[in-house]
């Protein structure tokens, strides 16, 4: 009897294995792991944008705030040297250059694949007191003038992409050039030493020996008050149209636009499109924004400001995509990262929140008006 049952247990058993197995699906065909999802980045600003989102920064920032570290890492894909390669940082005395705050930005790009753009080479403010006293001939100052382009450009070669190769050179009202101070009275010189030393053509020889010395950098000039000045910007194309026809290899212009959001519409729009009309590289390369233009100290940072100031962030942002073709959208660099870092706050002394982000590097309104209106 128990052997019976035993054999009636394995028919059973049999009989479902069978039906089972009848049951399975075929071994699969072997195939190759899938490629990893390509993670589109749909909520930075570098990640939407449909040109470079540049940073201009400051050397002591990037070494002692994390904060400001992560901002830069996840929102920039370009970054600018604010201070660190102006003539009194890079080139303290007549005899020696000091690399190490422009090397650190550089190799922190380079290891962040981040666009390096180098500011500025020759400008007639933020001039070193050994410069100003110097004393020499005119080809002393020819000297001078072409080893520290040279030296400067040489040093970045293969890491700078791009450089303003000379900054403001041309005078607010007429839009002349930047030869003598125009107003002796203020204790300020809005004159230029290098065309008093050097003459008139001392721009294109400055693009010239930048070219020389690393003949893959691309070279800017960069100008601030275009949507205002109408004779600035007539200045700056003529600039352009004699170097192309001289073959002085200027590559794009660089629009700083220190802006308020009182500055009117229309005279940005204009900027941008004639300036794009050379043909060049346009490169919105110093953006801010103030909402305190007049520094008024009982000023607070309303809502009603918080809404004109991101209006005016897209706005800029909508008009350099729609009126600068493709090819020549170099991209759109804000005057350093937060509100604290900004030069209005720390070099005029003006109470203002003129950047994308906060004190505390939280994003603002105009951050989020600014991304929308860069998306590809
Ligand atoms: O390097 C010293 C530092 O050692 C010292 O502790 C500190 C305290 O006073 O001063 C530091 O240097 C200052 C530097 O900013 C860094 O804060 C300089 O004195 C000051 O002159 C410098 O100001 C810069 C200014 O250009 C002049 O070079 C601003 O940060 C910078 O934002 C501003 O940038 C210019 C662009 O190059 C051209 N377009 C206009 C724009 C705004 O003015």
């Amino acid at each position: 009897m128990e052997v019976k049952i035993k054999y009636l247990i394995l028919f059973f058993a049999a009989v479902i294995l069978s039906g089972l197995y009848a049951c399975k699906k075929p071994d699969p065909v072997a195939i190759t792991p899938p490629l990893p999802p390509v993670v589109t980045d749909t909520t930075t600003l570098k990640g939407v944008a449909a040109f470079k989102i540049g940073a201009a920064i400051d050397v002591y920032r990037l070494q002692t705030d994390p904060l400001y570290k992560n901002t830069l890492l996840n929102q920039q894909s370009s970054i600018t040297i604010e201070n660190a390669v102006k003539w009194p940082t890079v080139h303290p005395s007549q005899n020696s250059f000091d690399f190490s705050g422009g090397d650190y930005i550089a190799d922190f790009c380079m290891a962040n694949n981040k666009r390096l753009h180098g500011h500025c080479l020759i400008w007639y403010q933020a001039n070193p007191d050994w410069l100003n006293k110097f004393t020499g001939d005119s080809l002393a100052w020819e000297n001078l003038f072409k080893t520290h382009i040279q030296t400067v450009v040489a040093h970045y070669k293969g890491k700078a992409t791009s450089w303003d190769v000379v900054n403001e050179a041309f005078h607010d009202g007429d839009g002349t050039l930047r030869v003598q101070d125009i107003n002796a009275s203020d204790n300020f010189d809005d004159g230029c030493i290098w065309a008093r030393h050097l003459g008139a053509d001392y721009i294109a020889r400055a693009f010239l020996y930048a070219h020389e010395a690393d003949p893959d950098a691309l070279l800017f000039y960069n100008e601030y008050g275009q949507e205002w000045s109408d004779a600035k910007t007539a200045s700056i194309i003529n600039m352009v149209n004699d170097f192309k026809a001289r073959r002085i290899p200027i590559s794009g212009l660089g629009l700083q636009m220190h802006t308020d959001i009182n500055a009117s519409n229309d005279g940005i729009a204009k900027a941008i499109q004639k300036l794009a009309a050379t043909g060049l590289l346009i490169h919105i390369s110093e953006l801010d924004i103030s909402v305190n233009p007049s520094n008024d100290q009982a000023l607070s940072y309303s809502a009603d400001l918080q809404k004109k100031q991101a209006d005016k962030y897209a706005f800029i942002a909508t008009q350099y995509k729609t009126l600068v073709p493709k090819a020549q959208q170099y991209g759109i660099t804000t005057w350093n990262v937060g509100d604290k870092d900004s030069w209005i706050r720390t070099y005029i002394m003006h109470k203002d929140w003129p950047l994308l982000f906060d004190d505390d590097y939280a994003k603002k309104s105009c951050y989020f008006s600014f991304r929308d209106a860069v998306k590809n």
